[in-house]
């Protein structure tokens, strides 16, 4: 493709950003399998080592395939964003082993003790427990609280002058609860804070935390990103281009970890149907809440593209589409769910999320076993409730499916 020429579509930028040709003339970007790279003279090796020149040196600081993966998905993050002065928004993305080590990237470059992160009550559990009870260990404390409510999230940044960092997820993990991204981000750059949020449920097809002047955005590729369940990982992207290059970058060579190219790889042509995938998830996950809202055996559906859930309106704001994740209360509380569960017969019984196939997790007898009842429902976890990734098959296969489950 012309390097010139201009990509209109998402679907578009999705298939060629960040695509560069190669030496070789390999159609598809290859699998660079190498640990180090080589200097024509010691004097390349100097110029590289010092910044004077572009060019690979070791593969925990850079590889091409890590690069094609990491252009694409800054160009679709910032897919038809303008900057202040009208330009087109450029981001820089870094491509690491996993989303848990892109947050803990985002979060060591960017806190020092005695800092605080502010963040909602639902979240992935890895990034609870890492701001809850590994980043306490090096001096760095949370504020948890209900972030749907902008009052008490403006009291605690008010109240609290070592809060430097607000981390939203949004929809979040568990509860698919949705918090408005604009009007947090308005409060919390009054207040000069960072502003970083996970957009791993919702991808940059449905929804584009830079527009609302966020300063991160990070993800776990794992999921809808790579789309098929190929392979672990994560990417940090950010609006402050030096920022990224040094700090960033230095946090990310320094912690190690960095991506592998095969997953790289996978990433890179898995994010080419993301539009594809993402409009067939979505569609497929309203008529499934539609079908379960109305079963006798179903106590409640938990899915922001229904009107009467309380975060329709934020969720409908910022996103293209409500998405593929959902949750939905069975009235038989935990043998109901465990008796669901064996009853499915297409869609699979896992934990993960965002893959082609419609995925089911029962969180009571799976994820939160160990967690005390009490404790979990505090989060809406309930005895019966069941957490569902929408996939891509035939929608009349998938209700099927859960009607034979849930008889
Ligand atoms: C919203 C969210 N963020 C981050 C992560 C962590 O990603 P990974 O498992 O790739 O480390 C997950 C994992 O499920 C997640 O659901």
């Amino acid at each position: 493709m012309d390097k010139d020429f201009p990509l209109s579509g998402f679907s578009s930028a999705a298939v060629h950003a960040g695509h560069e040709q190669d030496p070789m003339y390999s159609h598809l970007t290859p699998i660079y399998a190498a640990s180090t790279f080589v200097y024509d003279e010691a004097e390349q090796g100097m110029r590289r080592f010092s910044g004077k020149e572009e060019g690979y040196i070791y593969s925990r600081w850079g590889n091409p395939t890590f690069s094609e993966a990491e252009r694409k998905i800054a160009a679709l993050e910032s897919y038809s964003i303008t900057d202040k002065s009208g330009n087109p928004l450029e981001l820089k993305a870094l491509l690491q082993a996993s989303g848990m080590a892109a947050i803990t990237t985002l979060m060591l470059m960017n806190l020092k003790a005695g800092d605080k992160v502010l963040s909602h009550y639902s979240l992935y559990g890895g990034t609870e427990e890492l701001i809850t009870n590994l980043l306490p260990r090096l001096g760095i404390q949370s504020v948890i609280v209900d972030l749907r409510d902008l009052n008490k999230a403006e009291d605690a940044i008010k109240n609290d002058p070592a809060i430097k960092m607000l981390y939203l997820e949004t929809p979040a993990n568990p509860t698919i609860q949705c918090v408005d991204i604009e009007e947090l981000t308005y409060i919390a750059k009054k207040n000069k804070l960072t502003v970083a949020c996970d957009n791993t449920f919702a991808t940059p097809y449905l929804q584009q935390p830079f527009q609302y002047g966020v300063d991160f955005v990070i993800h776990s590729t794992t999921k809808f990103l790579n789309g098929h369940g190929t392979s672990i990982g994560g990417v940090l992207i950010g609006r402050d281009i030096e920022l990224m290059k040094s700090k960033a970058y230095g946090t990310l060579k320094t912690l190690g970890g960095n991506a592998n190219p095969f997953d790289a790889f996978l990433l890179i042509n898995g994010i080419k149907t993301l539009e594809l995938r993402m409009e067939r998830h979505c569609h497929n996950a309203m008529e499934v809440a539609h079908f379960l809202e109305q079963h006798p055996a179903v106590l409640k559906v938990n899915y922001n593209g229904l009107s009467e859930h309380p975060d329709h309106f934020v969720a409908m704001k910022q996103m293209k589409h409500p998405g593929a994740m959902m949750s939905f209360e069975l009235k038989g509380g935990i043998q109901g769910g465990i008796t669901f569960m064996n009853k499915l017969k297409m869609c699979t019984r896992t934990v993960s999320l965002g893959t082609c196939d419609t995925l089911l997790c029962h969180p009571a007898s799976m994820t939160h076993y160990s967690v005390p009842r009490e404790a979990r429902e505090k989060y809406g976890i309930t005895d019966g409730l069941i957490r569902m990734s929408v996939g891509i098959e035939n929608v009349q296969d998938i209700i099927i499916d859960l009607d034979q489950a849930l008889r």
